[in-house]
């Protein structure tokens, strides 16, 4: 039963003071008090007014990290995840709020965006290694797309029907997770299996940017498996960190962006690089408004 309406939970951000704002008094709702204790209605109200979140590109290694972190935060969000298929969903538990779809075709992924209020876009083309490589004859492996992979239908036409979708529900907030280097056309990124991927990625960024839905355009680094939370994070623009040392960042670290980004007003309208001091150099960074605050670029 439905016993509050969806309230436009992530503007202004959710913190837990917001939500009890919006819980009415329990004396209003006499037909419910008859049948239950007021605990339990407060309980059932509370998690009827979170926003409700979707990670995309959920079985990939970030994706994974981000839903996981979502389903532990129940006071907070309520999580989806779409995956590619059956295998993925299986891989990360196999809940019912994981879906099954494939971002180039946009009526496959209408069902997982149905009724959320924010996105996080976590999938991506991913190129494949050419068979016979072999690592002790030294040189460098050769990667391709599959047929119909290439990051123009992933990167480009699968990012663009996930925004179009979510601005049809009216979402309330996209997240979306692209790449450094993107302000070079020669970055060797491009070459990768003739792609081009940092071209379309940047592609879809831009239209994000333009869609008038409040945005925060994350370009990671390269990424890292490793503990998050141990390291001072830093934001750049104009991939200026690439001529620095800082260039990379536990996938572990941008998933907690990724989420902080939904709880803190500053990370909305701005597009930013993204990655880390070494471990053991810096404070570990625990204050994200800060971070966000920092970032001046909305592109
Ligand atoms: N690797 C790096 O160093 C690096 C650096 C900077 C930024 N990034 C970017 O950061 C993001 C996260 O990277 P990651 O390495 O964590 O990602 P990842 O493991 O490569 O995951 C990408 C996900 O996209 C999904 N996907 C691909 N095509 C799809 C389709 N047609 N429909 C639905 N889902 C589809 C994949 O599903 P399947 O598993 O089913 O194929 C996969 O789960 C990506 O955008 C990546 O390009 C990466």
């Amino acid at each position: 039963m439905a016993l509050v309406t969806r309230v436009p939970a992530l503007s202004p951000p959710l913190s837990s003071s917001y939500i009890g704002q919006n819980l009415p008094p329990v004396t209003i709702l006499p037909f419910i008090r008859r049948r239950v204790s007021r605990a339990r209605v407060v309980s059932a109200m509370a998690t009827s007014s979170l926003p409700t979140v979707l990670v995309t590109g959920a079985g990939g290694r970030t994706g994974q990290i981000v839903y996981k972190k979502l389903k532990e935060k129940t006071d907070q969000f309520i999580a989806k995840g779409l995956v590619r298929t059956e295998e993925s969903k299986e891989k990360i538990g196999g809940a019912d709020d994981v879906y099954v779809g494939d971002i180039r075709n946009a009526d496959s992924i209408a069902p997982a965006i149905q009724g959320i209020d924010a996105l996080i876009i976590l999938t991506s083309a991913v190129p494949k290694m050419k068979p016979g490589f072999d690592p002790s004859a030294g040189g460098r492996p050769e990667f391709y797309f599959e047929d119909g992979a290439y990051p123009e239908q992933v990167d480009w036409v699968g990012q663009k029907n996930q925004i179009d979708a979510a601005k049809a529900v009216g979402v309330k907030q996209i997240v979306l997770v692209g790449s450094m280097g993107g302000t070079n056309l020669n970055h060797p990124l491009n070459s990768l299996g003739n792609g081009n991927i940092l071209v379309w990625k940047r592609k879809s960024e831009q239209y994000l940017a333009d869609s008038g839905i409040p945005y925060t355009i994350i370009r990671a680094g390269g990424l890292q498996d490793k503990e998050g939370g141990v390291r001072e994070l830093v934001v750049g623009k104009d991939d200026e960190l690439l001529q620095t040392e800082i260039r990379t960042i536990a996938r572990a670290d941008v998933a907690e962006v990724c989420i902080q980004a939904l709880l803190i007003e500053e990370s909305k309208f701005k597009a930013f690089d993204l990655a880390s001091k070494p471990e053991g150099t810096g404070t570990p960074t625990n204050d994200f408004k800060t971070l966000f605050s920092q970032i001046t670029t909305r592109f």
